[in-house]
């Protein structure tokens, strides 16, 4: 439809028409179900309002799409068809690891091409918007959505992975293919105060632009056709009626034209904030911010026409939401094809096919991070191949794909044990539970949702005593021992936040005991943010973070154990010493006591009982192989506005496989006209290298690397020096001086 035309559709809906187009309802709305008990009792809708939504929420399978559709249009005066939106995070059916291993990659070249696959495979079965990427900026490992995070605690690698999973979800976009990308969680929501779900959070203007917005804005800057409000406040205004956020920042300074949507009823939440007295000045709140769609509340439907004839809200402000949401319904052809993509038998075709499952387990292998190895690893599997006793909760679960892999096709999730039978065979290696992830306390801070999740799943009739029994027996009988532990999957992602960090007791127990029978010791991690790993370390031989693998979890862990894979994970977020260091990243400020600068002893920056860094810092992961950065050079010490300079050093693999290093470019601006972060990432390369062989590696300083939020609360930067960092990790680091002119 052209433009005039869509034009000429919207002049003839009635306000009520177009306040529709701004709801968006649960699926089970549209299923012509019981209005007085059903979830449209829940929200508080009419049918009238049902007949006049814009959008619906988690309504996947192309039958089911188009049957909706075809529902919904029948009762449709001007036939506007709905938009499907679903939480289609890191994968559809066939899951990529969960973000915080995506980002383990520093590979955002291959996550793009990884989400462009994801959105073949849920547009087949009728996706049209994703809610995804979440790119929120988080420090704070207490935290559970920092498993959704692929940037971390860094700004510049979250906004290269936002802009690469925005690129490859939106690949085609306008032309059938594709689907529309949208960018969460505007903004901040990161920063919650305490690490703890749903807090307040506030911080300076400066610190927000410098740090937690540029991964929003690179999501922006790449197409996101949509941007999801957060939860949380921003200087005291919940991001959802934050009209300076939303419209002096997000439109009006960064120039989106998209629709803004809210988070699950957050609307409604402006009560409870206490920024809205009732339902009705929350929707005027939201409309006056430009929030454009209303998820999950009646909020607008029950409202805003109401607003508009009273004169307290403007048509014209409907209309121009309502613009926005037809318009994106126009880009993907739905005036034409109201079913968009939808295919049940290209989705029977493609879904969880041989090339997602190699390109999910590609990305995983990467994704893992070897955090400690004396050697154990990698293992053997040919005719010297150890006795192999693989235990722990996680060593045969398809639960590895984490929270939000709502739609993940679980028959298709390969466990350790499976990739383990056809590595060694199914009697080439013993295999027991060992112990369940939590203990009953440990499930009942789950709540309800984790019974309900568990409905239906067997119930190991065993008591604790006999799993470790069981599992110890195994043990002993092994030379070496891989034990897969972790958090439960509902112990991250929403609502998953935890004030200790470390492993359920009951599997450090267990590691324990198999230490103490002088096993040579795996620990294979199943986790969601880093963890307190103290109590860890010193009984295993090896540790290897897998996140949530994804569903070809299994696999990736047996390629690295095995070695058929040389791990090139690193860390996104600092690994902490306790829980209480939280927040903890590597580009603090350096403060007036930074230890060893000035002042010895007892009066510097720190505490009385904890390092001030972490157990394994920013950046940071183990190969098989060993790499070292020598001859760092600059191509000259002044950069100018017209002049950059180059950056170079080589690196080289000094073991004896092949393998893959991250060379990270850092800088520190020395005198700021505020104080600057003792390092930051400004660039990095994944470089692959064969044993022995050394690369030159390059990047370029110019005027632009060296802007930031200035005191006058401009962006730009400052004449001054410099330092220059190179590292295969933020800690270890080569330096050299230069100047801005
Ligand atoms: C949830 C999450 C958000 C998700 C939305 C829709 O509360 O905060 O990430 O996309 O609701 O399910």
């Amino acid at each position: 439809m052209t433009s005039d035309e869509l034009r000429a559709l919207m002049s003839q809906m009635t306000l009520e028409e177009k306040v529709g187009q701004l709801v968006q309802l649960d699926g089970g709305c549209f299923g012509g179900g019981d209005l007085a008990t059903g979830p449209a009792a829940k929200i508080g809708v009419t049918q009238d309002d049902i007949d006049r939504a814009g959008s619906v929420l988690n309504v996947l399978g192309a039958d089911q799409v188009r049957e909706m559709q075809d529902r919904y249009l029948s009762r449709s005066r001007l036939r506007v068809p709905l938009l499907f939106m679903a939480d289609v995070i890191y994968g559809y059916q066939t899951c990529y690891p969960s973000p915080i291993g995506i980002g383990c990659t520093w590979d955002p070249d291959a996550i793009r091409a990884g989400y462009t696959l994801v959105a073949e495979e849920a547009a087949a079965d009728g996706c049209m918007v994703t809610f995804s990427p979440a790119v929120d900026l988080v420090r704070d490992a207490r935290w559970g959505r920092v498993v959704e995070m692929p940037g971390g605690e860094d700004p510049y690698l979250g906004a290269r992975f936002a802009a690469a999973m925005v690129e490859g979800f939106q690949d085609g976009l306008g032309e059938g293919r594709g689907v529309a990308s949208c960018v969460k969680h505007f903004a901040g929501y990161g920063a919650v105060e305490g690490g703890r779900e749903y807090n307040t959070v506030d911080m300076s203007e400066r610190r927000f632009r410098q740090d937690y917005l540029p991964p929003y804005k690179a999501a922006v800057d790449a197409g996101a056709r949509m941007v999801m409000t957060s939860f949380n406040t921003v200087d005291e205004v919940p991001a959802t009626a934050n009209k300076w956020l939303m419209d002096d920042v997000l439109r009006g300074e960064w120039g989106f034209e998209g629709s803004i949507i809210t988070d699950y009823a957050a609307i409604l939440e402006l009560i409870n904030h206490g920024v809205a007295a009732d339902e009705r000045q929350a929707a005027k709140l939201a409309i006056d911010a430009t929030v454009d769609i209303d998820m999950k509340t009646n909020c607008y439907a029950a409202n805003l026409a109401d607003l508009v004839r009273a004169g307290e809200v403007s048509e014209a402000a409907v209309d121009a939401a309502c613009w926005r949401v037809l318009t994106l319904k126009n880009e993907l052809g739905l005036f034409e094809n109201p079913y968009y993509q939808a295919d049940a038998l290209r989705a029977a075709e493609i879904t969880c096919n041989e090339e997602r499952l190699a390109s999910v387990r590609a990305v995983a292998d990467n994704a893992l991070v070897l955090l400690k190895n004396d050697g154990v690893l990698p293992l053997d599997s040919g005719e010297d191949a150890p006795r192999i006793a693989l235990i722990g909760p996680y060593a045969d679960s398809k639960d590895i794909v984490g929270m939000w892999a709502i739609h993940a096709n679980r028959a298709y999730s390969h466990t350790v044990r499976e990739a383990f039978s056809e590595e060694l065979g199914e009697d080439g290696f013993g295999c027991a539970k060992g112990c369940p992830v939590l203990d009953e306390a440990g499930m009942a801070t789950l709540g309800e949702f984790a019974a309900y999740l568990a409905k239906g799943a067997p119930v190991d009739p065993r008591t604790p005593e006999e799993l470790e029994a069981e599992a110890l027996a195994m043990a002993a009988e092994a030379d070496v021992v891989v034990l897969c532990l972790g958090e439960h999957q509902l112990q991250s992602g929403e609502a998953g936040a935890r004030t200790d960090l470390t492993l359920p007791h009951q599997q450090v127990e267990l590691l324990r005991r198999v230490h103490e029978l002088g096993k040579r010791t795996v620990v294979v991690l199943f986790n969601g943010r880093p963890l307190v790993l103290e109590d860890v370390l010193p009984l295993a031989d090896a540790v290897v973070e897998a996140w949530w693998p994804g569903t070809a979890g299994g696999n990736a862990i047996a390629d690295v154990l095995f070695g058929r894979v040389n791990p090139s994970g690193r860390l996104t977020m600092t690994f902490p010493v306790s829980s209480a260091q939280a927040p903890l990243y590597y580009g603090q400020f350096a403060t007036g006591r930074l230890a060893g600068k000035n002042h010895t002893g007892r009066f510097v920056t720190g505490y009385l009982d904890a390092p001030i860094d972490g157990r394994f810092p920013f950046g940071y992961g183990l190969s098989y192989h060993t790499a070292e950065l020598t001859d760092f050079a600059l191509s000259g010490d002044v950069v100018t506005a017209d002049a950059p300079i180059e950056a170079s050093v080589t690196l080289t693999n000094t073991g004896d496989v092949a393998g893959s290093e991250v060379v990270q470019l850092y800088l520190r601006d020395l005198v700021g006209s505020v104080v600057r972060p003792v390092k930051e990432l400004k660039g990095f390369c994944k470089v692959a290298l064969e044993a022995g062989e050394s690369r030159r590696v390059s990047f370029t300083i110019d005027e632009e690397l060296l802007r930031f939020w200035r005191r006058d609360m401009t962006f730009g930067s400052e004449p001054g020096d410099f330092v220059a960092m190179v590292g295969l990790n933020s800690r270890d680091v080569l330096e050299l001086p230069f100047s801005l002119r």
